[in-house]
């Protein structure tokens, strides 16, 4: 028997059935899906539509359908359209009669919807969790190779030397915005539909603001026809997500390149990393690999998601129901990603000789042209003169820093014996003391900051 079946004479096409039916899929809002109900039930109860006696009956009734769930012995019938009729039409079987008091003054409308922001509060805090521990593996790298010199690239052109510290620290902050932006969005996933009805909201005098505190959400939906349609708080999420993953592959991109044997920079751990079938000598980095590869589903899913909500009229279109797998999708993706890069950050090896041997002359040559501007000469100068000056070494086949000195003093007086100080690229790294930048203190003094934020 079907919940709505009662202006039907005619059984639904069977195709049409499985077309139409999300359980599937939404049976993993069963826990979220009986908490609200036994909110309602006690909602009913206060507004005097249950007897102390039926609302026992209901609330034993809930918990037995959820222990049915959670030990996995609840059994799905073909009528099940989807979590909501499952639970209703399991809880009738188990109490009887008095089942058919619940759904009064409630809609699936606003149960799935306030279904799923439950779902979602306990997901963004799962979700916190995971990459905090990303992050502190980031910092625990910091930490431990703290005066490891390494390139940095600009176009992925050897640019000047900085520490592996700093390198690393700078995706611990990118994973800093994207937690903040997750607690940001927390607040408007925080705000309970339930009581919003099928669209018009509730006749039946069941206080909303008990509702919430019970449920355990800041405010209450402020008008019934966007709480039914409204699926922004899954929006903002999908599109987190997308922004998380955007910054998951650029650092695998980063790492894929660093530990390839080109660079040789970093050594991955062998438990993640796969062999060849063919090529014994191979160590591919597949986490890595699909760290990159997955940002495409996660974008992907938001995409999915605005495509269906464009363009829908207000409120409830059972379009909706299309939202759950792109949502699924996104999360299940995550809780599998995230621990991983955690995982591969946590045991991967610098390689300090490797990337202490391409610390060349020529990554000094910003560092030459602020030595004259020290001197006085204008920067753009410096700059000028710094350059023939590398084209002059180029010419005569030896490395910027064996360029003699009458060399040098041909192109311009201000340069002295003292200029060869300033191809060391420590002291070069060490001068980079600004806010911000990477010679150690301004490092340490990040670290602290972020292990501030870990803190917090
Ligand atoms: N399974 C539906 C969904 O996920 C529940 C809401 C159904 N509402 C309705 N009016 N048919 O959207």
């Amino acid at each position: 028997m079907k919940l709505w079946g009662g202006r039907y004479d005619v059984e639904t096409d069977e195709l049409m059935e499985r077309l139409n039916a999300s359980l599937p899929f939404d049976h993993r809002l069963w826990e979220v899906d009986i908490e609200g109900s036994k909110a309602w039930a006690e909602g009913l109860h206060r507004a005097g539509l249950l007897t102390a006696e039926e609302l026992n009956a209901l609330l034993r009734g809930l918990d037995q359908v959820a222990e049915e769930w959670r030990t996995g012995r609840f059994e799905v019938k073909p009528s099940d359209e989807d979590i909501h009729t499952a639970v209703e039409r399991r809880l009738h079987e188990l109490v009887g009669q008095v089942a058919g008091k619940l759904h009064t003054g409630r809609s699936r409308n606003d149960q799935v919807a306030t279904d799923e922001r439950l779902y979602l509060r306990r997901e963004i805090d799962r979700l916190d969790g995971e990459i905090r521990a990303l992050q502190a593996a980031l910092v625990e790298q910091a930490e431990r190779h703290l005066d490891v010199l390494m390139p940095g690239y600009t176009h992925l052109q050897r640019a000047q030397p900085i520490r592996y510290s700093h390198w690393i620290l700078s995706y611990f902050w990118m994973f800093q915005r994207d937690r903040e932006r997750l607690a940001d969005a927390r607040k408007r996933v925080n705000v309970l539909p339930l009581g919003a009805g099928a669209l018009a909201g509730h006749g039946l005098g069941v206080d909303r603001r008990f509702l919430a505190e019970r449920l355990g959400f800041d405010d209450v939906a402020p008008n019934s026809l966007d709480a039914v349609g409204d699926r922004d708080a899954l929006l903002e999420v999908l599109a987190w997500a997308a922004i998380f993953g955007v910054h998951a592959s650029r650092l695998a991109e980063d790492l894929i390149l660093y530990a390839s044997q080109e660079f040789g920079f970093v050594r991955l751990d062998p438990r993640y990393t796969t062999g060849s079938s063919l090529m014994p000598q191979k160590a591919n980095p597949d986490a890595l690999e699909l760290a990159r590869g997955k940002s495409g589903r996660l974008v992907g899913n938001l995409v999915a998601l605005l495509t269906v909500l464009k363009g829908l009229p207000s409120a409830y279109n059972k379009d909706l129901q299309e939202d759950k797998e792109p949502l699924f999708d996104t999360l299940d993706t995550l809780h599998l990603l995230v621990p991983v890069l955690a995982g591969v950050v946590r045991t991967m090896e610098p390689q300090p000789e490797r990337m202490r041997a391409t610390l060349d002359a020529a990554m000094l040559a910003t560092d030459l042209a602020d030595y004259l501007v020290r001197k006085g000469v204008p920067f753009r100068q410096a700059h000028h003169l710094v350059g023939r000056a590398v084209a002059e070494a180029e010419r005569r086949g030896v490395p910027l820093n064996e360029l003699p000195l009458e060399a040098f003093r041909r192109i311009s007086p201000h340069f002295e014996a003292d200029l060869y100080a300033t191809f060391d690229p420590e002291r070069a790294v060490e001068a980079k003391a600004a806010e911000g930048g990477t010679a150690r203190q301004a490092v340490l003094e990040q670290i602290a900051a972020a292990k501030a934020r870990l803190r917090a």
